[in-house]
């Protein structure tokens, strides 16, 4: 950062919108982020590491970060007055703050992504999407994610990072610990249209579809295949550290939907996986759809939905597209 100005998030909210109040929610989320920052890197130390007997609305085992995120969410945001809803999933109903009044915000958050990755110290995240409330007593948490104000993640990595989409660009902050400040590190990122990395969870290729098991064949191939070129293949199960990935050098991310997941829709969560993650990709420069339609237009039928993800570059996205179609 040498001889460059440095650029807080806060300051660059404040620049980027005329909106105190969408500042204020972002700075709270961040601040959320910070702290479940620290309360994973001393997970081991404060015995909350391995697992609960608890189980989220979905079914799956809760690990004692998962609440403790939840919690470090809940408390950030109930200092926000202008927060009238919160979709989490780790809370089986849309929680309510208050009577919603015209421009008030409506959250969803995966309050830590990727909690199977925790006991082995690797890479999570928290994912976050900011929609906001039409008319006073408007009560309509599931909207297209065109709707959304802006979205963002967190990864708690080597660095903790903080990746905002707002009006259409995407900026990366990393969180300096010595300064208790976010700082704009990773301005503009934009991923590439063309790629030779891909990720998927190939255990499952037993149940793919054959849109799926041709496109994987053809990137595995190599030169001598149809795309005559090498493929590398990424695959972290923390999917904020496969988009992060993606964002800085490129690539294409697949959870399609499969024989054993589609009467279910799919694996990844429609509201705050999938549609903040499409808005990123998006703002990006790539694209994101669910092998049928672009992810920001689909109607959300339910808080928890599941639904098919491909984002990423945007060549690599059509193909798989056209693959479907
Ligand atoms: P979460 O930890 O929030 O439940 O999300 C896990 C998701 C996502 O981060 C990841 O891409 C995917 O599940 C991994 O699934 P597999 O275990 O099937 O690889
Ligand atoms: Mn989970
Ligand atoms: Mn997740
Ligand atoms: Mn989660």
């Amino acid at each position: 950062m040498t001889g460059q100005a440095r650029v807080s998030l806060t300051a660059f909210i404040a620049d980027e919108q005329d909106d105190p109040h969408l500042g204020a929610l972002v700075d709270a989320v961040a601040s959320a982020c910070w702290s479940i920052s620290r309360i994973v890197r001393k997970a081991a130390l404060d015995g909350n590491l391995g697992t609960t007997n608890c189980h989220n609305v979905q079914g799956e085992d809760q690990k004692p970060l998962d609440i403790l995120a939840n919690d470090e969410f809940f408390r950030a945001l109930g200092q926000c007055p202008q927060v009238a809803a919160v979709l989490s999933e780790e809370v089986g109903e849309v929680i309510w703050m208050k009577a919603p009044k015209r421009g008030d915000f409506t959250l969803s958050c995966d309050p830590l992504d990727g909690s199977s990755n925790l006991d082995a110290n690797l890479s999570v995240g928290t994912i976050f999407a900011v929609g906001q409330v039409a008319n006073d007593g408007d009560r309509t948490v599931l909207k297209t994610g065109r709707s959304l104000r802006c979205a963002g993640y967190a990864v708690y990595g080597p660095s903790t990072m903080f990746v905002l989409a707002l009006n259409g660009q995407v900026n990366g902050f990393t969180l300096d610990e010595d300064a208790d400040d976010f700082v704009l590190t990773h301005p503009n990122l934009k991923i590439p249209p063309e790629t030779s990395e891909f990720a998927i969870n190939a255990s499952r290729q037993a149940h793919w579809d054959d849109a799926v098991t041709d496109y994987v064949e053809g990137c595995i191939a190599g030169e001598q295949g149809p795309r005559a070129k090498t493929f590398n293949m990424r695959w972290t199960a923390s999917m904020v550290a496969d988009v992060h990935r993606i964002l800085t050098r490129g690539g294409v991310f697949l959870y399609p939907a499969d024989a054993q997941n589609r009467s279910q829709g799919g694996k990844l969560r429609l509201m705050y996986e999938a549609i903040p993650m499409a808005m990123i990709a998006e703002a990006a420069g790539g694209a994101a759809t669910d092998g049928i339609a672009p992810i920001l237009d689909i109607e959300p039928q339910g808080p928890h939905q599941r639904i098919a993800v491909v984002l990423g570059s945007s060549s690599e996205v059509s193909l798989i597209a056209d693959g479907y179609r």
